[in-house]
Parts: structure tokens; sequence; C-alpha cells
């Protein structure tokens, strides 16, 4: 197939670009908008006789599998081991036949979730992976195939995949809470109401790029990054991380906020910026507290929240990233842009080869 870059400059821009729409598709797979409830059929496995969904994958995929693991476990009182499928193909966890095995990959192919998937295989469990490419070896080889609509990834960098993976993942919790009886009728509807507005939201979020734009020029003059969240914020630090390193070659670390003081705030100096991910949850004043730690070191802090969080800091950053206020279950989806925006222009600024960096392939294939 041919995919065309439209106006873009980069696949990774378009790509971007095209989230309200993908996720859109994707989460009308899932949901019943009109009747606001989960599509009967789309979640084709009994949650209610499951005990732990052991899950892993790699990359940006396994990033998105920890913001899961919080909904899983908020949401549906059902535990959630993690690993990234490298770790978790050697380790020799013991896996009982009433846990589901969950794995999450844009491509379908990478080796060590394949690998991690097969040793699954062998040990009776059943199989469930959230998968972009239908026709993937990973998607053949499952029980139950969760796809993500997100059409065809070129950019290294993955973006769109990973704002559906979580959609998938966000509307599988809720599925799972449905029958295990942890939200009732009115927490559903409730809930596919929140995941319906991402598109919304996602549209609002992308409003922002000229302002990320500005911010990016100064973050391309600095060699480290370190970024900083907590809850379902933690994997989003982590995310952004990667994307910084992946396309602009700074190095970036992601910290969840509460071990900075464990080591990382030995760091902070007048030249290390640190990106705080803090929507007004239930999580943001400890965030907050974090923060004062780096302004007290001449860190320099760039916020990104919401409007009540801004209004709520009164902390001075070299700059604040103001998304609109968010339920709390979708904020990860939505904070993700952000971060994508900011890889994505920093890398413009560097010069880099965006859409191909160095050293990396989409989908690898070895281990
Ligand atoms: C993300 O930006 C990366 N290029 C990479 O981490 C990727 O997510 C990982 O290799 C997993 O790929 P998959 O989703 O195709 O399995």
């Amino acid at each position: 197939f041919l995919v065309s870059k439209g106006n873009h400059r980069h696949f990774m821009e378009k790509e971007i670009h095209e989230q309200p729409e993908v996720i859109s598709h994707t989460l009308a797979y899932y949901l019943d908008f009109s009747k606001g409830t989960i599509r009967a059929g789309s979640a084709p496995v009994d949650f209610a006789k499951i005990d732990r969904i052991a899950a892993s994958a790699c990359g940006t995929a396994y990033y998105a599998g920890l913001v899961g693991k919080y909904w899983f476990e908020h949401i549906a009182r059902l535990p959630v081991d993690i690993d990234v499928a490298s770790e978790f193909r050697y380790r020799e966890m013991p896996l009982s036949k009433d846990s589901l095995a969950l794995f999450v990959s844009q491509s379908g192919e990478t080796a060590d979730t394949l690998a991690s998937l097969r040793y699954c295989k062998q040990q009776g469990l059943s199989i469930g992976t959230i998968v972009n490419v239908r026709e993937s070896t990973m998607a053949r080889e499952s029980n139950t195939v969760f796809p993500t609509l997100a059409g065809p990834e070129v950019g290294v960098a993955s973006t769109k995949a990973f704002t559906c993976q979580l959609s998938v993942l966000a509307s599988l919790a809720v599925a799972a809470g449905k029958m295990r009886g942890t939200i009732n009728e009115e927490e559903e509807r409730q809930l596919v109401r929140e995941l319906s507005e991402i598109p919304r939201y996602a549209n609002q979020a992308l409003r922002l790029e000229e302002q990320i734009e500005t911010i990016s020029r100064d973050l391309s003059q600095v060699k480290h990054v370190l970024y900083l969240g907590r809850g379902t914020s933690f994997p989003l630090a982590l995310e952004g991380a990667l994307k910084l390193k992946e396309i602009s070659y700074i190095h970036a670390e992601g910290y969840a906020a509460g071990e900075l003081k464990h080591g990382p705030i030995a760091l902070i100096d007048e030249s290390m910026p640190v990106i705080v991910i803090a929507p007004y949850d239930r999580w943001f004043e400890k965030t907050v507290s974090n923060m004062q730690e780096v302004a007290a070191r001449g860190g320099k802090i760039i916020l990104i929240t919401d409007e009540k969080g801004a209004a709520a800091s009164t902390l001075k950053t070299m700059h604040t990233i103001v998304l609109p206020n968010t339920p709390e279950i979708i904020a990860p989806i939505i904070y993700a842009l952000p971060i994508q925006m900011l890889a994505y222009y920093t890398a413009v600024f560097m010069g880099t080869d965006v859409d191909q960096p160095r050293n990396l392939a989409k989908s690898v294939t070895v281990e």
C-alpha cells in the first residue's frame, strides 16, 4: 500500500493530527455511544472468571500497557502484572490458567512480544492481543484480537497507535468492571460518555501546537531533560522521555514524581528542564510538592496541566501548557498529544530525520 504525507512535512506530524479521527473509529468499535454502554461482543473475554492479567509489550506499547494496569486495577479491581516482553519471556513467571495473557503491539511482529505470547500459549493461557495490524503474526496466533483502528503508522516514533492502544485499554477496563460488578450501569454510562469525549479534547490539545513549537525551540538547546508524573501520568513521563530521545537524540529520563528524592534530584540545576505532567487529579497536590523540590534547586519547570491545575499552582515555571479540564480516565490519552508534539518540534529544530531516526526500525523483529 502507499500512504502519503498529504500536506504534512513528516508522517509523524500527519499521524499526530490524525488522532482525533482514528481514536474515534477505535472507540466506536468498543463503545455504543447511543446506549452509553460497552458494545456487545467487542470484548469477548469473561473478565469475571479471570484472576489476573499477565501483560507484556515493548517500548511505547509497554507504556500503554502500564497505563492500562492503573485502569484495570482501579476500575475493575483486576490485578495486572506487566513487564517488558524481553524480560517477561525469560522470567519464568508462575502463571495461572485463570489469568489472561495480554499483549500490546502496533505491528504484531515484535520478536520479544511474539516470543512472550508463544510462551504463554505453551503454558495453556488464553491469549488476547491489542494490535494494529490485523493480518500480523500475533493477531493470527491469539485467541482474542482487540483491534486498534489507527490505520497504517509509518513514522518510527509511535503516536496514533499509542493513543488508540490506550483507548482500547480504557474500554476493556470498563468492560471488565462491568463484568466483575465493580461498576454499576450508571457508572458504565458515565465512563462511556467520558471516553466518547476523547476526540473533542484531542482536537483542543492539537490547538496548542504553536505554543509547543515555541517551547521546543528552547528544548532543542539542552542536553538532558527529565519527565515527571504520578499515577497514570507516570507512564506518560516514560513515554515522553522515550519519544524525545528517539527522534531528537536528546538524553531524557522519565521518573515517577515521588522517586525524584531517591536519586534523580541530584541532577537538578539551572540547566535542567523538568517536564512535569500533572492534570488536576487525585495525585496533583503530591506532584506539586515534588515540583517545589525542583524549583528550590533552580530547575526549569515546564508544566503540562489543565485549567484547574494552572489556577491551583503558584510555582514559577518556565512554561505552562494548559489543556482543558478533562475527566480523569481520559487524561493520559489527551496528555499524550503535547508530549508527542514537544518531541516532534524539538526534533524538527534539531534537523534530525524525524520519520526514520538513526539506528531504529519501525518493527523490531530480532531479539
Ligand atoms: C515507539 O516510538 C518505538 N519506536 C518502539 O518503542 C515501539 O513502540 C516498540 O518497538 C514496539 O513495537 P510494536 O508496538 O510494533 O510491538
